[in-house]
């Protein structure tokens, strides 16, 4: 009777018990990453407090970049947003996003992300194990660096730190350069003790991770873009109840749209306090000098243009 009753008690408990969705990211709490994921939780604890549990871990103190998409599939971690320029082991055709001088503004990024072509994408690393479940914005890349860089021979020679991309790196041996793939963690320290010379990134992560402070200067480039793969283990998101699955996604879908606004407003007031902050020069080019970096960078489109697919290519372009 007494053992009946104890595994009542335990299938009870057992079943009561909330799913837990660990989401980490690498980047700083007050970045559209941060507050995406801060809003999920907020609206999942609203909406399914006593049947899901959102844990969120900022600054990768979780997992880094370079660990969590693994540890997803072996489900230590639910949900990321990793950088669409980490997935090179998943999927080539999310390289896409990496090519230089490829999307004329934010709104031609959205476009292509919400046409069918851009959609997609989001099941191209299905078969990996992984399932991408939406875009979210950061913003346009700009260049640091210890010297000026106006004109791509000043890069010459110089060592950038990149993402994980195959792109990115032929980006910069373009240029001359050498990239060093590390880290979002490490590149603070990288810069700091001048182990390297520079590094491309948004307004809002050179803001809140303090490039802005171990860089005297910034190219105002607008080179590329950092946006973000929303990614959980198809394993997981398969294995959820129908119902809430769904209720799961609607959250999701609500957050992005209170990130993608974030990071709108971050990308013009980040720039503004870097600049307030008096800290380094903010070179902004002139038509002839931006003209010198497409003409330097533009042929690595045609490296990866079989890798990626035609059919992403002509879709991106034509969202401009
Ligand atoms: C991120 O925004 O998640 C990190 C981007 C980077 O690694 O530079």
């Amino acid at each position: 009777m007494l053992v009946a009753v104890a595994f009542v008690m335990s299938v009870t408990i057992a079943s009561a018990a909330p799913i837990v969705i660990k989401f980490s990211h690498v980047v700083a709490e007050n970045t559209p990453k941060g507050q995406m994921a801060n809003k999920f939780k907020q609206l999942v604890d609203e909406r399914l407090s006593d049947k899901v549990q959102v844990e969120v871990f900022p600054n990768s103190q979780l997992f880094g970049d370079n660990k969590v998409l693994e540890a997803m599939i072996l489900g230590d971690v639910q949900m990321a947003a990793p950088s669409l320029s980490k997935f090179k082991k998943y999927t080539k055709s999310l390289q896409i996003f990496d090519l230089p001088f490829l999307f004329k503004d934010m709104a031609a990024v959205e476009k292509f992300q919400q046409s069918p072509v851009g959609q997609k994408l989001l099941v191209a690393t299905q078969k990996k194990g992984l399932i991408g479940l939406g875009y979210l914005h950061n913003g346009f890349k700009q260049l640091s660096a210890n010297d000026v860089l106006r004109v791509p021979a000043d890069a010459k020679g110089k060592k950038f730190r990149i993402q994980s991309s195959d792109v990115l790196a032929a980006q910069f041996e373009a240029l001359g350069a050498m990239p060093l793939k590390k880290p979002f963690s490490e590149v603070f320290t990288l810069l700091q003790t001048k182990a390297i010379d520079g590094q491309e990134n948004s307004w809002s992560n050179i803001y809140s991770k303090k490039f802005y402070e171990v860089q005297p200067h910034i190219t105002e480039s607008n080179h590329g873009v950092i946006d973000y793969f929303v990614i959980t283990s198809t394993e997981f998101w398969m294995g959820l109840p129908d119902d809430i699955r769904v209720e799961v996604k609607k959250a999701l879908d609500e957050a992005i749209v209170f990130g993608n606004k974030i990071a709108a407003d971050k990308a013009i007031s980040d720039r503004q306090k870097i600049i307030d902050s008096k800290r380094c020069t903010i070179t902004k080019l002139t038509d002839a000098e931006r003209q010198q970096w497409v003409d330097a960078m533009k042929p690595v489109w045609k490296q990866f243009e079989k890798e990626i697919g035609k059919e992403y290519l002509e879709a991106a372009v034509s969202s401009n």
